[in-house]
């Protein structure tokens, strides 16, 4: 179990590094990620390196018995390298620089970019790969955080040679784009510009290749750094920190690459829905290699600085929130950062040993008391079971539907991670565990399956959904399903076209409602979405038998084709037509439901498709507020509320508030 954070000690003069080891060792800190943002004190100027310091702190920390999870700087390039390189900016979408003062200002598609911080790379390389402290490499920093889209000339020229090798020809590239509508048809890729500030809105097919461009050219700079890594000889894992589900990085594609997950998580603390999606970002890293463990690589020990207003966790969340972590599959809890900086953006950023002290008259700061804890009880943890086939339903989730099914100019705005959120509350407030994975992975292990909003279905992902049912699993599909290609295009005959006859029905319209607000949109900006926490819009009912609802977003007219209805709508402008429908095909069941349900609609066909799939909860019958989950033999569970309970399982007893236990299983 790795336990620590982000040390920056080029922030602090020597003589506090002694001091830092001192207390890592109170706090039973195992690995600290070492150098995140240091390119300007490696590299001051073009040809000054400067490795003196950072030899001396990992002398120091080895021989503190700390490890060293070793970062490449390349997140910030210094101010020498735009002041002498101004290629190297990003820019925005009228092509204007984003300037050096802030972080990561630089384009991932910028050859001067990539060229320099080879050099760094190929550098701490050369000089570290072979250290017995170093035993991790930590590439970059949440590439793409704060630029996830940028349209500098790099970005262009990139894109055209992007396209080329997507589509080979313009002629392809016009068919996959409609370029016949608006007068849009391309001579020459060289015509080809990122979708930069337009008069009215984009084409739908640009702007989707253009966040497939981005996501992997983010994705580019991660692998390149990875192979110079790995041709200096080093032989320790390989990761890059992601953000949990971040919009602009198909983590989904980019898994492969890496070979460990690290994610960091901030939960936002005015969120209702906090608990819910904490577990749903646990899950999802989990499934992004599924049957390995992940890191935990960033969470705060209390407030952030960066939202509007940043109140403090609970006591004991920090511990709840990290059991989760382990729960959900990760071997390692480490935060941002290890001493909170005197100066800088992130001054009142929380941190392991907090600007106010780790004792003040003699007492214990709340943080250093939880630190040192939460420390404690990990050292005494032991060896864990990787996480195995855990999860007995598959919750369909897909970047390149988030981002064409987002885009304007649709019946109805859609906030898909929202929505699937929705679906994962229902999942998770039944105790059930949850894989979180494009339709593509949707294979024997599970027993269910839910795929909402599944606009863009690629055909692979179609055919897979298809075997899954045909071999015995239950499949909840729609609304807004199948109706897309990869290049974002109605496939010829209508909708639904490939799922359409596993489902037995056909669609003939869409039938927009005005869509409501849903709670806790958005991860990092959505402290207003969030004050407003749902409801609102237009609904209509459902009802069918022991069933009623309403539903909202569509209420789509489906023709039956062999299915069986099982509700339909009583009002709004499908009255009296199929709202849910069910088909046996091959072993298994696919249903399909025409509008998104209200909560307790969710629940309801949530609670249908795990008794028809026989589906169990973790452990059954826990009070509200209280989660568990499994990992292999393992159980954790987790109470969130703010009073003691029961749990009447393996022993457990009296759960405090916040309280966890770990319970070993045969
Ligand atoms: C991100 C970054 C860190 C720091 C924290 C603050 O996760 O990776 O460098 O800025 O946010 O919350």
């Amino acid at each position: 179990m790795l336990y620590g954070a982000d040390y920056n000690p080029d922030q602090w003069p020597e003589e506090v590094w002694d001091d830092d080891i001192r207390l890592m060792q109170e706090a039973r800190v195992t690995t600290v990620s070492l150098g995140i943002f240091s390119w300007s004190r490696i590299q001051p100027a073009p040809d000054v390196w400067d490795f003196g310091w950072l030899d001396r702190i990992i002398e120091k920390l080895h021989a503190g018995g700390i490890a060293v999870n070793l970062a490449t700087p390349t997140a910030s390039p210094p101010p020498w390298v735009t002041t002498h390189h101004p290629d190297v900016l990003a820019a925005d979408e009228f092509g204007a620089p984003y300037w050096h003062g802030a972080r990561q200002h630089h384009s991932p598609a910028s050859e001067t970019y990539r060229r320099l911080a080879s050099e760094v790379v190929r550098r701490l390389v050369e000089r570290y790969a072979d250290h017995p402290a170093v035993v991790m490499w930590h590439v970059s920093n949440e590439l793409g955080c704060h630029l996830p889209v940028e349209y500098s000339d790099n970005a262009r020229d990139a894109f055209r040679r992007w396209l080329h090798e997507r589509y080979g020809s313009v002629d392809a590239l016009n068919a996959a784009w409609g370029t016949d509508f608006w007068s849009q048809r391309y001579g020459s890729l060289d015509e080809v510009f990122p979708p930069r500030r337009a008069p009215y809105t984009r084409n739908p097919s640009q702007v989707l290749d253009y966040h497939r461009f981005m996501s992997d050219m983010w994705l580019e700079c991660y692998r390149m750094e990875r192979d110079i890594i790995r041709a200096g000889g080093a032989t320790q894992p390989i990761s890059t920190n992601m953000m949990g589900p971040f919009k602009p990085a198909d983590y989904a594609s980019w898994a492969e690459h890496i070979d460990v997950i690290t994610d960091d998580c901030y939960p936002d603390p005015l969120d209702p829905h906090r608990v819910r999606n904490v577990a749903f970002q646990r899950d999802l890293v989990r499934s992004l290699k599924r049957g390995q463990p992940w890191l935990l690589m960033e969470q705060a020990t209390d407030a952030v600085n960066w939202r509007p207003a940043n109140p403090s966790k609970k006591d004991g969340q920090l511990s709840a929130e990290s059991a989760v972590a382990i729960g959900r599959g990760a071997d390692g809890v480490m935060f941002f950062q290890w001493r909170q900086s005197r100066g800088g953006v992130e001054k009142f950023h929380s941190a392991m040993v907090p600007q106010a002290g780790t004792h003040i008259g003699g007492q214990p700061t709340r943080t250093w008391r939880e630190v040192t804890s939460l420390g404690a009880s990990l050292a005494d943890l032991g060896d864990l079971p990787a996480p195995g086939d855990d999860a007995p339903v598959a919750l369909v989730f897909d970047w390149e539907s988030w981002w064409a099914v987002e885009e304007d100019a649709k019946p109805v705005h859609v906030d898909y991670l929202g929505v699937i959120r929705e679906w994962y509350g229902a999942l998770h407030a039944r105790g059930v565990m949850v894989d979180v994975v494009p339709p593509e992975k949707v294979d024997g292990r599970y027993r269910a399956a839910i795929a909402p909003f599944l606009y863009l279905l690629r055909s692979p992902g179609a055919q897979q959904l298809e075997s899954f049912v045909a071999a015995g699993g239950t499949l909840l599909a729609g609304p807004f399903t199948d109706v897309v290609d990869d290049c974002d295009r109605f496939r010829p005959g209508g909708f639904l076209t490939q799922l359409g006859p596993v489902l037995g029905v056909g669609l003939e319209d869409f039938r927009a409602l005005v869509p409501p607000v849903l709670g806790g949109a958005a991860e990092r900006a959505g402290q207003e979405a969030q004050a407003s926490g749902g409801g609102g819009g237009q609904s209509v009912q459902v009802s069918g038998e022991g069933l009623a609802f309403r539903g909202t977003f569509l209420a789509e007219a489906l023709v039956p084709l062999g299915a069986e209805v099982r509700a339909t709508f009583d009002d709004g402008p499908s009255a009296s037509r199929p709202a849910l429908t069910r088909r046996a095909h091959g072993s298994g069941h696919a249903w399909y439901v025409a509008t998104q349900p209200d909560a307790s609609g969710i629940d309801a066909l949530v609670g249908a498709i795990l008794d028809e799939a026989g589906v169990a909860p973790v452990v059954p019958g826990l009070p509200t507020g209280v989660e568990a989950a499994r990992r292999g033999s393992l159980v954790t569970i987790v109470n969130h509320t703010d009073h003691p309970v029961e749990v009447a399982f393996g022993g457990v007893g009296t759960l405090p508030p916040q309280g966890h236990a770990f319970v070993h299983t045969a």
